[in-house]
């Protein structure tokens, strides 16, 4: 895959646009055997690499380093992730040293004028809370609420800016239709159409209870939704229009309507007693890596257009689309809360950079803020430790760090910001 290098980051203003990193904590401190992804990564054949997030980045012991690394690169913005299983090892007892460990951390961000947008839940349960059944049960809401409660009075002085759960489309088709996330189902309709009304269920109640438990115009809640472009890999063929028409409102406008919109479609079962209809967010939170030709309900590409490392497509007008798609129907502030790219060479990462940047700088559209995916190369779920997406290189038996030249375009860029 060949693009051509990129011309320098000043070729466009990126009109207050604010740029930082994106990461998740499973995917980078490492230690934790308390939550499902270390189960799975235990299972032969779930993990590409049979690698697990045991290694990872070593991030819970290395934060000093990485919060430097930050700080030199220029990054303004940090979005990270709390580990639920390390502050809630067991249901309901709440380990006091973890809390210690994240404030000690945050403390350091904040006084290197670092802002942090910490997400409330990535992929990542605790095992105990799997083996009750997941977010398949209704009082999984109510048990992750206590757990939201507990993180925003523990930490709430020093963040006001929440995402709420990362990609629950993602998270319920890899975990219930397409076997490729803990628990591994497929084709089990009936827990995903579960799983997806709880999430959003506790994201609307997590909206509201942060929001009371942190009062003041200050505090910022939303949630990561992944967005792709679904077009017909035959347009003509009224098949595949049908089906990417489809794909798109399963896969993303009934969550938005839900969880943005407090308006559950029947296929989610309903209005639950517990929302209003109304606005559940202060910003929307993006998710955009890809596009799918659709001719049939799984991923497919078009052919020849550029690809990652993973086969992904690189579309970088489809950002712009998904985003104004959004926002057409719930207006508000964007957040592009990941975007990246699996380029282990770094060959085409400030291209890729450069494109969605610029692609996203004149569209007019609002967006605030862009949190690339990711900083030190880390460990990517079921794909293991092969794939890279960060703009730091990763040497996994030393745990050495070395800033990639898409690190520093992207921080010549950050720089640049306003
Ligand atoms: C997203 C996930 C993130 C990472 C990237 C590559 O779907 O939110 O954790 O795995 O993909």
């Amino acid at each position: 895959m060949s693009l051509p290098q990129p011309p320098t980051p000043h070729a466009y203003s990126l009109g207050g646009m604010r740029i930082g990193v994106a990461t998740a904590a499973t995917q980078i401190e490492g230690g934790d055997t308390g939550n499902q992804w270390y189960e799975w990564s235990l299972q032969p054949g779930r993990v590409a690499d049979g690698s697990s997030p045991l290694r990872a980045t070593d991030h819970w012991n290395r934060w000093r380093e990485d919060t430097e690394l930050l700080a030199s690169l220029g990054l303004p913005l940090y979005r990270m992730g709390v580990e639920w299983s390390r502050l809630e090892p067991h249901r309901g007892r709440f380990d006091p040293e973890t809390l210690a460990h994240y404030r000690e951390e945050l403390s350091a961000l904040r006084e290197r004028g670092i802002e942090p947008l910490v997400t409330l839940h990535h992929f990542s349960n605790p095992t105990w809370f799997e083996r009750a059944g997941g977010w398949t049960v209704p009082d999984a809401v109510d048990t992750w609420l206590r757990f939201v409660r507990h993180v925003v009075e523990g930490l709430g002085d020093l963040v006001t800016e929440w995402c709420t759960i990362n990609e629950p489309n993602v998270y319920a088709t890899g975990g219930y239709l397409f076997g490729e996330m803990p628990p591994g189902r497929t084709g089990d309709w009936r827990g995903l159409r579960r799983v997806l009304r709880h999430l959003a269920v506790a994201h609307c109640r997590a909206y509201h209870l942060v929001h009371e438990l942190q009062p003041g115009r200050g505090t910022r809640v939303g949630f990561a939704h992944h967005l792709r472009v679904f077009d017909p890999l035959d347009p003509g063929n009224p098949v595949h229009r049908g089906l990417a028409r489809l794909s798109e409102h399963l896969f993303q406008d009934v969550l938005s309507d839900a969880m943005l919109g407090g308006r559950f479609s029947r296929l989610l079962g309903g209005q639950p007693r517990e929302v209003r209809p109304g606005p559940h967010y202060d910003y929307l939170g993006v998710n955009y890596y890809s596009r799918t030709a659709v001719s049939r309900l799984a991923d497919g590409t078009f052919p020849g257009e550029p690809v990652n490392d993973l086969g992904w497509e690189i579309h970088p007008q489809g950002l712009v689309d998904v985003v104004r798609g959004l926002h057409e129907r719930h207006p508000g502030p964007v957040w592009i809360t990941e975007n990246g790219v699996c380029d282990g060479s770094d060959a085409y990462r400030a291209r890729f950079l450069h494109d969605h940047l610029g692609a996203l700088a004149g569209s007019g559209l609002p967006v605030e803020r862009y949190y690339h995916w990711c900083f030190v190369d880390n460990w990517e779920w079921s794909e293991g430790d092969v794939p890279r997406f960060g703009i730091v290189h990763l040497d996994h038996s030393s745990q050495e760090r070395t800033v990639k030249d898409s690190g520093r375009f992207l921080s010549e860029a950050a720089r640049r910001g306003e």
